[in-house]
């Protein structure tokens, strides 16, 4: 392929990302946006492939094909609760690319041939500031992918003075890449010992962050991954490669502000870490304790029948029982008998951005009823019933009222506002953040135990 297709090819394929950005935006758009996604990926890998930057097909398609295999399996088998791990150890994987691409042009002896002294200095910065990048991203996304699978402990490691062992680490880096790119006679042994201390800076920034700031932590290694693609793109003088990273780091960051809006959390204290440990605003946790009701199903489904508004609360629970099929079911029947019915989405539940949406689209449940936490909260005073399904720290009221739980200040779903509250769970267990919940202890609260997806279908049948 000549290089002014390629280059039409970049250029459709960078228009289809953007396109695919602004489609993910919106519900109703989000599946267009998808395909744009898919086709922008389609041609850009055409256009590489077809372009004079591939030598070899044979390994190429070694490349190539087992890792189109691994994926598409991974992909397909993978549930819904483990997708926050798989995005990122996916995540891992770009850190990984930058760190072997930064390496790979090191060790290249042609790769400064027919430079300008210039343009040999700025190499050595894309090649350095590369390797770091995606060293970071490298160490942090496995760690957060051991933290998401239970592998490490969730909650928030931190050392004494990890503020300042950060800044030497910083420090550091920065003086060895003032020598590398000062062509040091030990060049490589410099990339590597700063790509061993940012990969220690990676794991003991995640480390560092812990319980209910997760969501920030997926989402900040989300935009890590797209600045360190777009290094890789500086490198090798990709500009597909810088757009797209750009577009992902850029795009990640914002995603980042908004979970921390969603939190209440400003973003340098999340990422200097030390929420979520149980100690946030100084003094003892109040371990909330008093009676407990339970409720049986068919007084559920009674409620649910005499109720003129109900909203339901959907957590991470709804995800690892696969709930929301029947629950778009008894919403249906609920409908039919001109109950009003919302559904009132947290920004941090479940374990994704967007977690809960995806699964209630999934079941076809109308757009216009599902609805965010600011729109909400006004509403549960003059409402029947609240169901809240495998929901746990969304609807601490401990959030609100006690300074020194660790999601003090998170702002939360107020259900205990509405006429009657029914939690269903299992146990009386805490959430992710493994804090106590003082709303299952109220008056007005029953809790229906079990597994979600089987107390659903027996509510179902009770319609
Ligand atoms: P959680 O607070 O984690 O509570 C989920 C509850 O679901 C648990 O208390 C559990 O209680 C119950 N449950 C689990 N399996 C169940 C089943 N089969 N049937 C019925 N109940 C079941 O979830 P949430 O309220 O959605 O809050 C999300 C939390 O995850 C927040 O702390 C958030 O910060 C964190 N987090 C979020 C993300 C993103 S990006 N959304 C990423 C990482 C972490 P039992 O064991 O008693 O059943």
């Amino acid at each position: 392929m000549s290089h002014s297709l390629v280059t039409i090819f970049y250029i459709v394929a960078a228009v289809l990302f953007i396109l695919s950005l602004g489609g993910l935006s919106n519900q109703e758009t989000a599946r267009r946006g998808n395909m744009f996604g898919i086709i922008g990926m389609l041609l850009a890998l055409i256009a590489v492939t077809a372009s004079d930057a591939v030598t070899s097909y044979g390994v190429l398609a070694v490349a190539l094909f087992p890792a189109i295999l691994i994926g598409a399996t991974l992909a397909r088998r993978v549930k819904m609760t483990e997708m926050p791990e798989l995005v990122a150890i996916l995540h891992s994987f770009v850190g990984a690319a930058a760190v072997l691409v930064g390496l790979a042009l090191k060790l290249n002896p042609k790769s400064h041939v027919g430079l300008t002294p210039i343009e040999v200095t700025i190499h050595e910065i894309e090649v350095f500031v590369g390797v770091c990048i995606g060293s970071i991203t490298f160490t942090g996304s496995v760690i957060a992918f051991g933290k998401l699978r239970g592998l490490i402990s969730g909650a928030p490691m931190l050392l004494p003075a990890r503020h300042v062992l950060n800044l030497i680490i910083v420090g550091a880096t920065i003086w060895l890449g003032i020598l590398f790119v000062g062509h040091s006679d030990h060049a490589m042994t410099m990339l590597l010992i700063a790509l061993f201390l940012t990969g220690i800076l990676g794991i003991h920034l995640v480390m560092a962050i812990g319980g209910a700031d997760m969501p920030v932590v997926v989402s900040m290694l989300n935009s890590y991954s797209g600045w360190a693609a777009a290094a890789a793109g500086f490198m090798l003088g990709n500009d597909l490669l810088i757009i797209v990273g750009a577009l992902v780091g850029s795009s990640g960051a914002i995603l980042s502000l908004i979970m921390c809006r969603g939190m209440n959390r400003s973003l340098p204290s999340v990422i200097l870490g030390g929420f979520g440990t149980g100690d946030g605003g100084g003094g003892t946790v109040i371990t909330p304790e008093g009676e407990v009701t339970s409720i049986e199903v068919a007084q559920t489904a009674a409620l649910l029948k005499n109720a003129k508004s109900v909203i339901i609360v959907p957590g991470y629970g709804m995800a690892v029982a696969q709930a929301q099929h029947t629950i778009a079911k008894i919403t249906k029947k609920l409908r039919e008998n001109n109950t009003q019915v919302i559904f009132a989405i947290h920004p941090v539940a479940g374990r994704l951005p967007g977690h809960m949406n995806v699964l209630l689209a999934e079941a076809n449940i109308p757009y216009d009823i599902v609805m965010e936490l600011d729109e909400m909260n006004h509403t549960f005073p003059a409402t029947d019933v609240v169901m809240v399904i495998g929901a746990n720290d969304i609807v601490n009221p401990s959030a609100l009222d006690d300074p020194s739980s660790p999601i003090a200040g998170m702002p939360v779903l107020e259900v205990w506002k509405a006429k009657d509250v029914v939690v269903m769970k299992r146990s009386m267990g805490t959430g992710y953040a493994g804090v106590g919940n003082p709303l299952f202890f109220n008056e007005n609260t029953s809790m229906l135990f079990g597994d979600a997806g089987e107390n659903v279908d027996a509510i179902l049948a009770q319609f």
